[in-house]
């Protein structure tokens, strides 16, 4: 039928309607279509991306591909994507949107970067991550969690998330898990597959973790790390300039070697420690809501007073958050509005305003 066939406006037309998640303008206004040639019911043609950002440049490439395909008459569609020059440039908009990123920031649209860590393992470094998380969200952040405890990746678990990541454009796609974008060593290697890390694998995965994730434009990235001092936390700091650790600890485990080891580390390596989030401080009965501090409840604040970091949060020993960890929906998305999901509220705003104050004290003073 004649009217089946595939025009150049047609094609126009519909990559016209798609549009930059960032800039608001569309792909034929920013000059990014490049090689167009329409053979018959095929189309073909090369977005010159440049200075966007992955996630832009995943919305626009899929956002292209689909409105040509809902062209009629149109029987392939194949975008590629192209550096070529920048887009930016050719409309004399200022170059400086199209410069590549520097090689040494590796994610150069993350404003914020936080570890949660511990002297040891099964203290809730990945309930207190995972719920950080998710009440930076309902902060109103843009929130992204890396599972980096390659000894035992809970994270995927925590959060009921059995997806996939997606490859794109070489770059692995985080997956989506309440609002929540996550990657976890978890979910690249199969549960029963057998594997030693040694530190020069475990310094790659960090790497590859935030070089070859499209993480896109995050508020907070945060880090679930594995216990202890060992290779994840130092090769970490030396990847990025962290924004800051928190560490947890149980009340019992406050007077333990570990927890002043781990500090004193992260003090050496100069990551900032945002404070220390006592865990499973008190338990609250769940039939007369009497709170008991079974371990004592001193134990936080000794060791941040002995520090000189503040004690950010007491969290209670609760059933329900253990249950909702382990049913896949973290206590701060199962019951928005318990005391529990209140105590992980506070952290989060004591931990963005920590991260404010910690990162500007970093700055170098001009004397
Ligand atoms: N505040 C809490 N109340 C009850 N159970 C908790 C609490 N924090 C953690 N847990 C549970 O303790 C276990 C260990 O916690 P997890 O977050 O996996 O620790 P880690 O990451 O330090 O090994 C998990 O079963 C978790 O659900
Ligand atoms: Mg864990």
């Amino acid at each position: 039928m004649a009217d089946a066939r595939v025009t150049e406006q047609a094609v126009l037309g519909a990559l016209g309607s798609v549009r930059d998640p960032e800039s608001g303008k569309d792909l034929v206004t920013l000059g990014l279509v490049r090689d167009l040639a329409i053979t018959g019911g095929q189309v073909s043609l090369t977005l010159a991306f440049a200075g966007q950002t992955p996630q832009a440049k995943v919305a626009m490439h899929s956002g292209a591909s689909r409105a040509l395909r809902e062209l009629p008459g149109v029987t392939r569609v194949d975008v590629k994507m192209g550096g070529g020059p920048a887009p930016a440039q050719a409309h004399g908009h200022a170059p400086a949107a199209a410069a590549p990123a520097p090689r040494e920031n590796l994610i150069p649209d993350v404003r914020h970067t936080l570890a949660v860590s511990s002297g040891k393992g099964g203290v809730g470094k990945s309930t207190v991550a995972v719920n950080l998380a998710v009440a930076l969200k309902q902060a109103g952040a843009q929130v992204g969690i890396i599972d980096a405890d390659v000894y035992g990746p809970d994270v995927p678990m925590m959060l009921g998330s059995r997806g996939q990541p997606g490859m794109f454009d070489n770059k692995i796609i985080p997956v989506e898990a309440h609002g929540l974008r996550m990657m976890s060593i978890g979910l690249l290697v199969k549960p029963d597959e057998p594997i030693t890390w040694r530190g020069p694998m475990i310094h790659s995965f960090i790497q590859q973790m935030l070089r070859d994730v499209a993480w896109g434009a995050l508020d907070y990235l945060v880090f679930d790390m594995p216990p202890g001092t060992g290779d994840a936390q130092i090769s970490l700091s030396q990847v990025i300039p962290l924004g800051g650790v928190v560490m947890v600890t149980t009340p019992q485990d406050v007077a333990l070697l570990d927890v002043r080891k781990a500090l004193g580390m992260f003090q050496r390596l100069h990551v900032p420690i945002l404070g220390i989030v006592e865990n499973m401080s008190t338990f609250v009965c769940p039939h007369c809501a009497k709170p008991t501090p079974i371990f004592g409840d001193a134990g936080g604040r000794r060791l941040a007073g002995e520090f000189g970091v503040p004690l950010l949060a007491q969290l209670p020993l609760d059933p329900e958050t253990r249950a909702a960890g382990d049913e896949g929906t973290p206590i701060t998305v199962r019951r928005p509005r318990s005391p529990q999901a209140a105590a992980f509220l506070d952290l989060a705003r004591v931990v963005m305003s920590r991260l404010d104050e910690v990162g500007t004290a970093a700055l170098p003073t001009i004397s």
